[in-house]
């Protein structure tokens, strides 16, 4: 297989708190190959932003990557000078971040802020990126970009606003593009048109997507690969397909539940008992074993590794293959 286009290993995060320590990220690792959307899903708290926006330099000013690294095209993220970094967001990885209106600048012509993109990384020339981003508005949706150009962010809906986001992370047409929850508060009319609109963007230039998202429903129906994530760690990593016929983890069978009674049934999503709280000490044993009924005393005391499960397919659990035999 050919080089990862982003590479992880073993990253570890801590943030500082006046009283405590947060282990928000503890051990992630994972590829993204060309062309690949890769789903991670997880509940609040779970350590997907700090995973994505910690190897990309957006770590805020009480975090720490304790240890692990982050190869973006065979280069150390982590080693680059803030620059450098900020040239390579943006220019090859672009960033949509989960929340448009504090990442919006309110005060700016919403034209403006998709061709500075491109001015910012000189990716074109003023008139280039003039026309461009004309071009681009009307690729993701935004009706009469010329008089639309001088409007500002809040003379468009939460949806449009979205939409201006995504063409800000696809400005300088990079090779990756992180988007952190893209659709989360829109509703699913909109949410469904404008996860159509990342997939065809996608297949036009071969792009990468690395896409966050609290739906499970979204992440198998957009992604080739799905990451689900609980307590700063890998639960289960597959390739949909497997994903979807194997399951194995109790933590990812509880989130597929919740989808098959939403979306056959039209019940309530089921929720799985118990909460998930900040991890203010080094984890030790299964992150997911206070709310799982197949724990066992090892599972208490031996945090479960990585393992292989099938053919691309990882799974982080002592018993996943009793489990899946009790799922059946
Ligand atoms: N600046 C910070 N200081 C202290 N703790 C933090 C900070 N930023 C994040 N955390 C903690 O790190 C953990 C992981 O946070 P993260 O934002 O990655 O979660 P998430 O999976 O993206 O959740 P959500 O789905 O709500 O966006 C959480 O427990 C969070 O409270
Ligand atoms: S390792 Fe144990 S506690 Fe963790 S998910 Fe598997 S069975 Fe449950
Ligand atoms: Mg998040």
């Amino acid at each position: 297989m050919s080089q990862p286009l982003l590479s992880i290993d073993n990253l570890h995060v801590r943030f500082a708190r006046s009283e405590d320590e947060v282990y928000a990220v503890n051990g992630i690792s994972f590829d993204v190959y060309e062309n690949e959307a890769l789903g991670i899903v997880g509940e609040s708290g779970s350590g997907k932003s700090v995973t994505l926006m910690s190897s990309i330099g957006l770590l805020r000013e009480n975090g720490k990557i304790s240890s692990g690294t982050a190869h973006f095209q065979g280069k150390d993220l982590l080693k680059l000078k803030p620059r450098q970094l900020e040239d390579i967001r943006g220019r090859d990885i672009g960033v949509i971040f989960q929340d448009p209106m504090t990442s919006l600048n309110p005060i700016m012509r919403i034209g403006d802020q998709i061709m500075e993109a491109m001015l910012t990384h000189r990716y074109a020339s003023r008139k280039e990126a003039f026309e461009r981003t004309l071009q681009l508005m009307h690729e993701i949706g935004i009706p009469d970009p010329k008089s639309r150009f001088k409007n500002y962010p809040h003379e468009f809906s939460g949806g449009m606003r979205q939409r201006i986001m995504i063409a800000i992370a696809l400005a300088c047409e990079p090779q990756l593009l992180i988007a952190d929850e893209p659709t989360t508060a829109l509703d699913v009319t909109v949410q469904m048109q404008i996860l159509a609109l990342l997939q065809d963007l996608r297949r036009k230039r071969g792009m990468s997507v690395v896409m966050v998202t609290h739906d499970f429903g979204v992440a198998t129906n957009f992604c080739d690969k799905i990451i689900v994530m609980y307590g700063g760690q890998i639960m289960e990593m597959a390739r949909t397909d497997q994903f979807i016929r194997r399951t194995a983890h109790p933590y990812s069978i509880g989130l597929k539940r919740s989808i098959i009674e939403v979306g056959h049934r039209g019940k309530e999503i089921l929720p799985i008992p118990g909460a998930s709280k900040a991890l203010t000490e080094e984890p030790v044993g299964c992150p997911f074993a206070a709310r799982c009924s197949f724990a066992t005393e090892r599972c208490f005391q031996e945090t479960p590794a990585l393992r292989i499960y099938g053919e691309d397919h990882h799974i982080a659990c002592h018993h996943a293959e009793e489990v899946a035999r009790h799922a059946v």
